[in-house]
């Protein structure tokens, strides 16, 4: 049965049992105490702590999770994957255990011709939590299970709980006997992989204050209602219903695996090794175009760094097979994308963007691994010198933090190398920079505040509505008044706070577009705000100086905005997504926005492309874009359905396009956009965009800074300006400039051309009089001469050859010249055949000059060339050499 089949049966079954299905939700979890979604109950926290209504008592779904703790386990067991679905059946008040075990058995046990999954009866067995006679009561009598195939168990294995204070309670699992040849007889309290969990029913009805591990915990009370919330692994149910031995092998990976195994020239089930890299490409490719589809971009921390990290570790186990630079992520990927199409439909849709983001992943990860190898190279060498056997902790940080090495690629390496790794070292340092990266971005964010804090805020205050779209002026109340971080009742003139509002007008910085400022006014106190923040989904922290007067939490407020601001950001807001679709005309659906920062006046907006833009793309995509604002389109927000606003086409930054409801902004025709910023009312209020140029910004993706409205205006005319100068400087009229200009650098390089020949000329002209003026050095010519400054590195070095060659062969000869070619010494070495033969060193000679210079230098014995930092020492390094010539004859 394929994996696509699985999921519709299951939710299918509950539909009929009044269940509504809900959409999986994104990856990336709303809840502030987790990076991304690792339980299918994980959105619905809110409606088992009773602080959101469910939109019904019974709910089912197929959630998308990802889980990473035990990321290295993947591929070296059956059953450990990044990416899995947990399909769920959920009650709110509604069912409790005397259904939901009866419901699962029936679901398990009836046939596939009739909607089930086909389970012998005598394959299952079932545990119950130790104190759990009720449960044990509904399998053994209710069910009919024997006895014996019914199991008790304690904490760690039957109560289930998020790991952090939420909703948990005591759970019955149930798991498939697989027989004999996958291991000891005796249940599940006797060998987990022989007989296999499928699902767990977890009886959730306690709130949970403390969690301190996964047996330790302090209860706080009950939950405001019985709730159930089941947890069956899609994945698990397709290796038993596929007859497969791992899930690495059901439909949804095998043919990434497979396809992993073609482009690497190896084969699967031969070689233990080979076999573990291919589970790992398998389930990492998975993983990484879920996330990528969920809106997560790689980056250095948070979700980012799991999807980095996970890309990274596909792309190393793929040249771990030998695929060496050779890219085969985009294949793959494509792959993955057709597998999980059945079930995620938008993903076809969105693969120009997954590609995108992927394959520049992929770049940039194969060009680190080029420089990285060769520091890590250099790291070794310096080890086996200084005869350690680990490679330094600080070295092996340095490979990580600046050539983005991951450890264990280090420690793999090491290994092959003979060598060890400093571990503890490497961790202590991580831990170090992570404190200080945590203590900056809380301190930007935040304004150093414990995150906790906000949510008690957001708890007391609620979700705080935005007014912005339609008020730049709000009445509203203060929630909340912080000082360092820390609440406090009131705060006076001259602080620094955080306040928060009931409701606020003021936008918070987020979708690109900057923040709001203004004034929050009480009756009795005045702050200026400079920033807004969402430290949390829902909570918008206003931050500012207390003017004057007291701001006290409990008073009624008055917000305003600074509407100026606020519309030249909006206006670059609205140039924004003009640009974007501009680009996608130009460039196809792979130009994918990939970042965007909307300043007043100015914008900057990051995108995914293979390479450099050309400049006449760049024209037609300003072009195309004032067109619009001439026609000045209207500009219109409204709220829709996601399936609805994907099928208008919507552009959509990944990751904001999840929730029931999302808001469009369209701009006539032309674009259509998620997004929950701020916009003018129609295209021509921009007045003019001007492009002004493009650079990369990593690998795959181009940024495009832009100017609008009158800073566009400002900048075009302060051109003009520019050009009417010119115009009257060189005497031409303005379509002439560039014939005129290049008419003169081309005479100018001529001229330079001719002065440098000039200038070698008259540099080798005295290389007669400096061999005829060599001085004999036991029985060697030598020369040492300073030539004038100004002369070129490359004059001094053609004038030592040049002296050096006229010599005869058999006769000996030194010759070392010194310059100070623009101000900083350079000094060159030359030895003839003779010369050689007798000892001598140029590079040597230049070492001993380029060390009284005060700098460095070496190479080969022939010819050499060093410098320094102190012309005023060149005599005294002649010196020395002479020194030198007469101490190496000896
Ligand atoms: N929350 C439980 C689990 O994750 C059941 O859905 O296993």
């Amino acid at each position: 049965m394929e994996s696509a089949e699985i999921a519709r049966r299951f939710l299918r079954f509950f539909e009929e049992r009044g269940h509504k299905i809900v959409p999986s939700a994104s990856l990336i979890a709303e809840d502030p105490t987790l990076l991304l979604v690792n339980a299918g109950m994980v959105p619905f926290k809110p409606y088992f702590l009773g602080q959101r209504r469910p939109p019904g008592s019974r709910l089912a779904t197929a959630q998308k999770c990802v889980r990473t703790p035990d990321i290295e386990e993947v591929g070296k067991t059956t059953r450990h994957a990044t990416f899995f679905q947990m399909l769920g059946n959920f009650s709110f008040g509604d069912y409790f255990k005397a259904e939901v075990i009866p419901f699962a058995w029936e679901l398990l046990t009836r046939s596939e011709s009739d909607g089930g999954f086909g389970f012998p009866e005598d394959r299952l067995w079932a545990t119950v939590y130790l104190e759990d006679d009720e449960g044990y009561d509904i399998w053994r009598n209710k069910v009919g299970l024997p006895a014996e195939r019914i199991q008790r168990r304690g904490l760690e294995d039957n109560y289930w709980h998020m790991g952090v204070p939420g909703p948990g309670g005591p759970c019955s699992e149930i798991y498939y006997d697989r027989g004999p040849e996958y291991g000891r007889e005796g249940g599940p309290i006797a060998d987990e992989d022989r007989y296999l969990e499928v699902w767990n029913l977890v009886f959730m009805q306690y709130q949970l204050s403390q969690v301190r591990s996964k047996v330790d915990f302090d209860i706080a009370g009950d939950l405001p209602s019985k709730n159930i919330d089941t947890g069956m692994g899609l994945e698990r149910m397709a290796a038993i219903l596929q007859g497969v031995d791992n899930i690495y092998e059901i439909d949804t990976t095998y043919k990434i695996l497979d396809k992993a195994a073609e482009l690497t020239g190896t084969r699967y089930g031969h070689d233990p090794r080979t076999d573990v890299n291919l589970r790992v490409i398998a389930d990492h490719v998975r993983t990484g175009t879920m996330l990528v589809a969920d809106g997560v971009m790689p980056g250095n921390e948070g979700r980012g760094y799991v999807l980095r990290r996970i890309l990274r570790r596909s792309v190393r186990n793929l040249r771990l097979l030998g695929s060496g630079d050779e890219r085969h992520m985009h294949t793959l990927t494509d792959v993955a994308i057709g597998v999980m199409a059945e079930q995620y439909p938008e993903l076809k849709a969105d693969a120009p963007q997954i590609h995108g983001v992927i394959d520049a992943e992929e770049a940039s990860f194969l060009g680190t691994l080029r420089t990285g190898t060769a520091i890590f190279d250099v790291a070794v060498e310096e080890t086996k010198r200084s005869s350690h056997h680990a490679i330094s902790g600080a070295q092996a940080f340095q490979l990580h933090d600046t050539y983005g090495f991951p450890i264990d690629l280090t420690l793999e390496m090491a290994s092959e190398q003979g060598l060890k790794v400093d571990e503890e070292g490497f961790r202590r340092l991580m831990k170090e920079q992570r404190e200080r990266a945590k203590a900056d971005s809380a301190a930007k964010k935040t304004g150093n505040a414990d995150i906790s804090v906000f949510g008690e805020l957001l708890e007391k205050a609620g979700k705080v509505e935005f007014l912005g779209y339609d008020e730049i002026e709000s009445d509203t109340s203060v929630i909340g008044v912080l000082v360092d971080g820390v609440p406090v009742p009131a705060a006076g003139a001259g602080s620094t706070v955080e306040v928060v509002l009931g409701r606020t007008p003021f936008y918070a910085e987020g979708g690109g577009q900057l923040a709001d400022q203004g004034v929050i006014r009480t009756a009795g106190a005045e702050v200026e705000i400079v920033d807004v923040q969402t430290p949390l989904a829902g909570l918008v922290v206003h931050r500012g100086k207390v003017r004057s007067g007291e701001i006290k939490v409990g008073d009624e407020a008055r917000a305003e905005i600074d509407l100026e601001r606020r519309r030249a950001i909006s206006r670059s807001h609205s140039a924004t997504h003009l640009v974007h679709r501009g680009f996608k005309n130009a460039l196809g659906e792979s130009a994918a926005q990939a970042g965007s920062e909307n300043s007043p006046g100015r914008f900057r907006f990051d995108f995914t492309a293979a390479g450099a833009v050309p400049p006449s793309v760049l024209r037609d995509v300003e072009d195309e874009v004032n067109a619009v604002l001439i026609n000045d389109l209207k500009v219109n927000a409204f709220y829709t359905s996601q399936a609805e606003a994907r099928a208008m086409g919507a552009l959509a930054m990944f990751g904001e396009k999840y929730g029931d409801e999302v808001r469009v902004v369209e701009i006539g025709d032309y674009s259509r956009e998620l997004c929950g910023g701020t916009h003018v009312h129609s295209s021509g209020q921009l007045g003019l965009v001007k492009v002004l140029g493009e650079q990369s910004v990593g690998a795959g993706v181009r940024r495009v800074e832009a100017l609008v409205g009158i800073d566009a205006f400002r900048f075009l005319a302060r051109e003009s300006l520019l050009v009417a100068q010119l115009t009257e400087q060189l005497k031409v009229r303005r379509e002439e400039l560039p014939e005129r200009i290049e008419g003169i650098v081309t005479r100018l390089r001529a001229a330079e051309k001719d002065l440098d020949k000039i200038r070698s000329a008259q540099v080798l002209q005295v290389a007669g009089e400096l061999a005829a003026q060599a001085r004999d050095l036991a029985g060697v010519s030598a020369v040492t001469h300073r030539a004038p400054d100004g002369t070129t590195a490359d004059d001094l070095r053609k004038l030592a050859l040049d002296v050096r060659g006229r010599f005869p062969a058999d006769r000996p000869a030194v010759i070392v010249i010194a310059g100070v070619p623009s101000d900083r010494p350079v000094v060159v070495a030359a030895v003839n055949e003779a010369g050689r033969e007798r000892g001598l060193k140029a590079g040597r000679l230049v070492g001993v000059a380029a060390k009284a210079l005060g700098g460095g230098g070496g190479g080969k014995d022939d010819v050499a060339q060093g410098g320094g930092t102190r012309p005023d020492a060149i005599d005294d390094a002649l010196r020395q050499v002479e020194q030198a010539v007469t101490e190496q004859l000896g």
